[in-house]
């Protein structure tokens, strides 16, 4: 077949795709396809997950992808497998969307995908397309994922090709982010490959796709997006303990400075937590020591965000006279979202401990167990707003909209302390409302 009849294919949806990886990302990615009649083989690595997936089950929480699994199934437009050869017999281009961790000292640690992708290159067919989707920092898809591919005398751009394309979704909203929100990010490690993705991702992005120059400007835009939203939240509570100083509220302040179209401050809080905003700002500044470069602003981003947890702690400290037992709100890093990855309650949970304090943590989405397995026996407690009554001492940190009923019970419970890190209470004179940036606010009568 020549190039052109293969890109004839992609378009008129002639092709298989094997998706590596079906977790949180790798199942809507692959129902996006599905639900366009592409012919989908997942691969992954839990026997349970698959057993699950091919019965037409998932306990993803993302809007569509229930039905859309039941639906693929049905039209034998999907099937799961723990079995790299049998995800690999007869797709055209295999997407990997398999967590990429980080080592100790901030790079990228790719020890999982590179044996992902040795096992799957030996069994893939000549011409294939590996596209990589799970965040890199640059450098890596053309340097030691080619090398890797390389390895057996095959030769991208000739026996492979190779691309680096970014998931670029928010939990939540994955399928829509994919089709609808925002253009797709391709940039290959050859020109036929980008081409081929390019117009493999046409059929499913609405929004079209953005062809870059290289993988590496590919794995850029991701990576300095990330560092970027860290660094303007650092601002943002910089700017939100400067206001504590000077007394005036902060996001009045700010609301009213993003009416210049060059402002775009975000909001502060009690920290940042998730897979992808505290981590990629930490791959560039690894990266950059490797070329001993110190990344001065991304190194002070993440050490302010962190330090929020820090800014409660003290704020609370200063309007107390002695610590009592204390209850966080919000395991998960954000509203809604059941994920916990470098949440702020990790970082607070045993900070508050070190003074000696008996800390209880509650959250909507995590039952008592889940929380004692994380953070030991008797700290979690089953979700109840009610059980803040037993508290003086309470912590926000997580915008849960379950929280907002904290508003009415607090109107007839005895007077607390509060460090709310969302802004998620009203102002309230009754009780001691700490908000990063707002604290002159609550104290006005
Ligand atoms: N979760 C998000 O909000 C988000 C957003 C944008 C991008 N991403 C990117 O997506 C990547 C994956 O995130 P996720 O949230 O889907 O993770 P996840 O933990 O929900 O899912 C990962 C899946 O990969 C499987 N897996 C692990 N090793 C494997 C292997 N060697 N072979 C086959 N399968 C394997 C796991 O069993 C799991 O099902 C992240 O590393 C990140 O770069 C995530």
């Amino acid at each position: 077949m020549t190039y052109e009849e293969k890109l004839g294919k992609i378009s008129r949806k002639e092709i298989s795709i094997c998706i590596v990886g079906l977790g949180k990302m790798g199942l809507p990615i692959a129902t996006v396809f599905t639900n366009a009649g592409f012919k989908v083989h997942g691969l992954d690595i839990s026997e349970e997950l698959i057993e699950q997936l091919n019965r037409g089950e998932t306990i993803i929480n993302e809007p569509f992808v229930s039905e859309r699994l039941k639906e693929a199934i049905d039209n034998n437009l999907f099937h799961a497998t723990t079995s790299t050869e049998l995800a690999l017999k007869g797709v055209s281009f295999v997407i990997f969307i398999i967590p990429v961790l980080t080592s100790d000292d901030g790079h990228a640690d790719i020890s999982i995908l590179e044996s992902t992708y040795n096992r799957v290159r030996k069994v893939a067919e000549d011409g294939i397309i590996y596209i990589q989707e799970s965040t890199l920092p640059p450098g890596l898809t053309s340097g030691p994922i080619k090398q890797l591919l390389e390895s057996d005398d095959k030769v991208s751009g000739i026996d492979f090709g190779l691309v680096f394309a970014p998931e670029r979704t928010f939990s939540g909203r994955a399928v829509m982010d994919i089709e609808e929100n925002y253009p797709k990010i391709v940039g290959g490690d050859t020109e036929n490959a980008t081409i081929a993705a390019k117009i493999l991702y046409e059929q499913v992005c609405r929004k079209g796709v953005i062809k870059m120059s290289s993988a590496t400007a590919a794995e850029a835009v991701k990576t300095f997006k990330g560092a970027y939203r860290d660094a303007n939240i650092a601002i943002a509570n910089e700017l939100a303990i400067l206001a504590d100083i000077y007394g005036v509220d902060v996001l009045e302040v700010i609301e009213a400075a993003n009416t210049e179209p060059f402002s775009h401050i975000h909001r502060p809080g009690i920290g940042v937590g998730g897979h992808c905003i505290p981590v990629y700002p930490r791959f560039l500044i690894a990266l950059a020591k490797d070329f001993n470069y110190k990344a001065n602003l991304l190194d002070i981003s993440r050490n302010i965000n962190d330090g929020m947890v820090n800014y409660a702690v003290s704020s609370i400290e200063k309007n107390i006279d002695k610590w009592e037992d204390v209850l966080v709100l919000g395991l998960a890093y954000r509203g809604g979202v059941k994920e916990y990855r470098l949440s702020p309650s990790l970082r607070l949970v045993p900070q508050l401990r070190m003074k000696g304090i008996n800390v209880n943590v509650i959250d909507p989405l995590y039952s008592a167990d889940e929380i004692d397995a994380l953070f030991g026996k008797g700290t979690g407690k089953n979700w109840d707003i009610n059980e803040m009554k037993n508290y003086n001492i309470i912590v926000i940190v997580t915008e849960h909209k379950e929280f907002n009923e904290l508003n009415e019970l607090l109107k007839n419970s005895d007077k607390k302390i509060i460090f709310d890190g969302r802004y998620v209470l009203d102002k309230n004179p009754d009780h001691t409302i700490l908000q990063p940036g707002r604290l002159f606010v609550n104290k006005q009568n």
